[in-house]
């Protein structure tokens, strides 16, 4: 098996002054590649900025041999770090979304500036980022972009509504990039990691959080951009060294003829069947999706 090299690749890895950002951009820099290393240095609440978290990462990627320039903007301005990659080093291949924060609070004292900051950073960051790297990885017929969603978002969490709807909120982007970037090579990934980190320290046992390793996590990362790299439009957890793909599932469902008005009482007698996962299938993307659905309009009592 050939060793997954990033050579000649630039990157930009948001939010990679601690935790996961900070593991992939170590483990990017450790294959060749050249890499943006961007934080904004503030805290996990999302107040103040501080130069020094990108700085220590860019230190020790020198450190060890690797290429790395410190970015300190915020997710937000996207087109700063982007041109941050092209000024330092003349493109740009892979994005990994990672920036992020919590507010987390049950939704009925959750208040606008709760719901506004983490929309901002985990949902128009990667917007941003993604949106001035578009472009180029347009041009050049060739981009790699992972996007950093959450279990919270996929199967709820109490006190994160704010989060969970910011996290599953990236994956309808990424899955709509993933649609639009495959036929000039640009494939587009999901992660939903599980890691010990300066965002889970304060819900988990200290012993737990310093097991879950961020390295864990890295390694899949690396390899959904790696230039022999296929599959777009993938979602997969990841965590504790394990690693595992999601997609969705859907029941056969019911279709009723459509010469008789639909009742709720129809719908009630047909409950069981709408809802048995015994037998399902696996729509994977929105033509197959609408297949059964719009098939469903010849659908007459007398046929
Ligand atoms: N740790 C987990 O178990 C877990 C679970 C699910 C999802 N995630 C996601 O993984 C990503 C990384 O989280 P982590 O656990 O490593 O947290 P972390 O706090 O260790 O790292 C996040 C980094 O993002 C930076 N950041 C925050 N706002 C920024 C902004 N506006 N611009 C640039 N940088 C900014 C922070 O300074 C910090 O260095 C986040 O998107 C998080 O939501 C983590």
């Amino acid at each position: 098996m050939s060793e997954i090299r990033y050579d000649g690749r630039v990157v930009i890895v948001t939010g990679a002054g601690n935790g996961l950002g900070k593991s992939h951009a170590l483990q990017f820099a450790a294959r060749g590649a050249q890499v943006v290393v961007n934080d904004l240095g503030g805290s996990a609440f999302g107040e103040g900025a501080d130069t020094a978290a990108a700085d220590i990462v860019v230190d020790e990627i020198k450190a060890a041999g690797g290429d790395a320039v410190a970015n300190y903007d915020s997710v937000t301005d996207g087109e700063s770090i982007v041109q941050a990659a092209l000024d330092t080093y003349g493109r740009i291949d892979v994005v990994v979304n990672n920036a992020g924060i919590l507010r987390d609070t049950s939704f009925h004292k959750m208040t606008d500036g709760d719901w506004q900051l983490v929309m901002d950073v985990h949902l128009m960051g990667a917007y941003k980022v993604s949106r001035a790297a578009w472009e180029h990885m347009r041009e050049q017929q060739y981009g790699r972009i992972v996007f950093t969603a959450s279990a919270a978002g996929i199967y709820g969490n109490f006190g994160q509504a704010n989060y969970a709807a910011a996290k599953l909120a990236q994956y309808g982007l990424a899955q709509t990039l993933a649609v639009e970037g495959v036929k000039r090579n640009i494939l587009v990934n999901t992660i939903a990691p599980i890691a010990g980190s300066r965002l889970t320290e304060t819900v988990m046992p200290q012993e737990i959080v310093e097991q879950l390793k961020p390295e864990y996590v890295s390694p899949l990362v690396l390899k959904l951009c790696d230039e022999k790299h296929q599959e777009t439009g993938c979602l997969y957890e990841v965590g504790a060294g394990w690693i595992g793909q999601l997609r969705w599932q859907r029941t056969l469902g019911v279709g009723f003829a459509l010469d008789h008005p639909i009742t709720p009482e129809a719908v009630v007698a047909a409950w069981d069947s709408i809802s048995d996962f015994s037998h399902a299938d696996n729509p994977a993307n929105i033509l197959a999706s609408m297949e059964v659905i719009m098939g469903n309009l010849a659908n007459q009592t007398k046929n």
